[in-house]
C-alpha cells in the first residue's frame, strides 16, 4: 500500500493533485523550487478548503486534517519516504530529466515515478532513469480535484506492475481511469482536435461566423460550449500551442494542421477571456454578433465537425491508442462531451458517417476527411462499436 505521495511542482496542477491525495488520506510531500509559489499555493488551497466547508462537502475538522497532511517544501530531498511521486513542473523535457534523475537518487527502488505531462512522451522522460520500469504518465485534467478523468499512460519501458498499481490507486481516489498508449495528445487532446480545427476551417471557408458555429454545436449538438467560446476560455495561445505540438508530434500529419486564423488571433493578443477579447468580446460596451439560427446550416456545421470527431475516435481505436470503451469515457469525462463519440457513431449509423466523410473527402481531396480504414471495415462487416 502506498502511504506517502510526492508531488513536484506546486503550480496549477500540482496543488490540485496534492489536494486530491490528501483528501484521500495520504501523507503528501509537495515540493517546488520556489518558496513564493509554495506559499501562494498553500494560501489558495486554504481558500479552496474553506469553500468546501461552506458548501458542507467537508467538515471544518476534516479541513484541518487535510491541510495537516501536506508538507510544503522547497527541499527535494524531503521526498524520500514516497511510494509514488507525480511530477507537475514546467513542460520541458530537459528540466523534467533533471528532476527525475534527482528523484531516483532520493526515493526507494519501489517508488513509482509519474509525470503529468500533456505533450511530452513518457518514453523520452523515462529515458534518463536507471530503472525506467517504474515510469508512467498520470495525466490529470484542469482543475484536477473537479475533473473526473485521469489518463494512465504506460510507456514502452513501464512494467505491468507499475501500471496496475497506479491504476488501482487513482481509481481508489474516485477518478475515472482510462488506459492509453504513449502517443501524442494521449486520448483527449488527440481526439478533440477537430472540435477546434474543423470549426476554424468552416469559419475560414466563410460558411458561418463564430456565433453561428457555436450555436450549432451547443444548441443542436448538445455540447456544453461551442468551439470558439471554449477556445476563448482555454486561451487562444494555449490552444494554438497544443495544436501545434500535436501536429509536430504526428510528423506533420495534415489531419492536425493548425489554423492561420487561430495563429493570428493569438499573435494579435486576442487570447480570449483572459485578455478581454478573443473570438468574442468580454468587456463592457462591446456587443457580440447574434448567431444565424438556421437549422439546415446548423446541422451541416454540426455534422461536419461531429463526423470528423467520430473518425478521429475510430482512429484512436484502430491505432491501439485505447479501447473503444476508454475512448468514449475519456471524451465524456475529460471534456464533457454529451455522448461518447463511438456510441454517437453507432446511433447515427456508421454507414451514414462513412458516406458523409467520403463525400467530404471526394470534394476536398484532403487527408483530414479520409474515412478511417476501421470505419470502412466495420461498415463492410455490418458491425457496431457497442451492442
Ligand atoms: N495547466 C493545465 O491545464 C494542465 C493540464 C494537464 C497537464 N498539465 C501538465 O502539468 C504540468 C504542470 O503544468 P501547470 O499548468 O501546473 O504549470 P504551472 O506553471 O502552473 O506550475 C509549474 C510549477 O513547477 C515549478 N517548477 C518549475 N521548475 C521546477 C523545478 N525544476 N523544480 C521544482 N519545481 C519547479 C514552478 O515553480 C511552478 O510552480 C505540465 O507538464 C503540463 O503539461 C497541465
Amino acid at each position: 500500500m502506498i502511504e506517502t505521495i510526492g508531488v513536484v511542482g506546486a503550480g496549477t496542477m500540482g496543488i490540485g493533485i496534492a489536494q486530491i491525495a490528501a483528501q484521500n488520506g495520504h501523507q503528501v510531500i509537495l515540493h517546488d523550487h520556489s518558496e513564493e509559489q509554495l506559499q501562494m499555493s498553500k494560501l489558495n488551497l486554504e481558500k479552496v478548503l474553506l469553500r468546501l466547508v461552506e458548501k458542507k462537502r467537508i467538515t471544518d475538522k476534516e479541513r484541518i486534517v487535510i491541510l495537516g497532511r501536506i508538507l510544503f517544501t522547497p527541499k527535494i530531498s524531503e521526498l524520500w519516504p514516497c511510494g509514488l511521486v507525480i511530477e507537475a513542473i514546467i513542460e520541458s523535457v530537459e528540466i523534467k530529466h533533471k528532476i527525475f534523475k534527482a528523484l531516483e537518487a532520493i526515493v526507494s527502488e519501489h517508488c513509482i515515478l509519474a509525470s503529468n505531462t500533456s505533450s511530452l512522451s513518457i518514453a523520452s522522460i523515462g529515458a534518463v532513469l536507471k530503472n525506467s520500469n517504474r515510469i508512467l504518465g498520470i495525466h490529470f485534467f484542469n482543475p484536477a480535484p473537479l475533473m473526473p478523468l485521469v489518463e494512465i499512460i504506460p510507456s514502452i519501458q513501464t512494467a505491468k506492475k507499475t501500471t496496475d498499481t497506479a491504476k488501482k490507486l487513482i481509481k481508489k481516489w474516485g477518478k475515472t481511469v482510462v488506459l492509453c498508449k504513449d502517443t501524442p495528445g494521449f486520448i483527449v487532446n488527440r481526439v478533440a482536435r477537430p472540435f477546434y480545427g474543423e470549426a476554424l476551417r468552416i469559419y475560414e471557408e466563410g460558411i458561418a461566423d463564430f456565433a453561428t458555429i457555436d450555436w450549432a454545436l451547443k444548441e443542436l449538438g448538445g455540447f456544453k460550449m461551442g468551439p470558439f467560446t471554449l477556445m476563448d476560455y482555454i486561451g487562444n495561445d494555449v490552444n494554438f500551442a497544443v495544436t501545434e505540438s500535436v501536429f509536430k508530434a504526428f510528423f506533420y500529419d495534415p489531419r492536425f494542421k493548425p489554423s492561420f486564423t487561430q495563429k493570428r488571433y493569438a499573435e494579435a493578443g486576442y487570447l480570449g477571456r483572459k485578455s478581454g477579447r478573443g473570438y468574442f468580446h468580454y468587456t463592457e460596451g462591446n456587443r457580440n454578433s447574434e448567431p444565424l439560427k438556421d437549422k439546415a446550416l446548423g446541422s451541416l456545421i454540426l455534422n461536419r465537425i461531429l463526423y470528423l470527431l467520430i473518425n478521429e475516435a475510430i482512429d484512436a481505436v484502430f491505432m491501439g491508442v485505447a479501447s473503444a470503451t476508454d475512448v468514449d469515457l475519456a471524451m465524456t469525462k475529460g471534456v464533457n462531451y454529451p455522448k461518447g463519440l463511438l456510441k454517437w457513431g453507432d446511433e447515427i449509423g456508421l454507414d451514414l458517417v462513412l458516406k458523409q466523410l467520403q463525400e467530404l473527402f471526394d470534394f476536398y481531396g484532403e487527408d483530414r476527411y479520409r474515412p478511417n480504414p476501421l470505419l470502412r471495415k466495420m461498415v463492410a462487416e455490418n458491425k457496431r462499436f457497442f451492442i
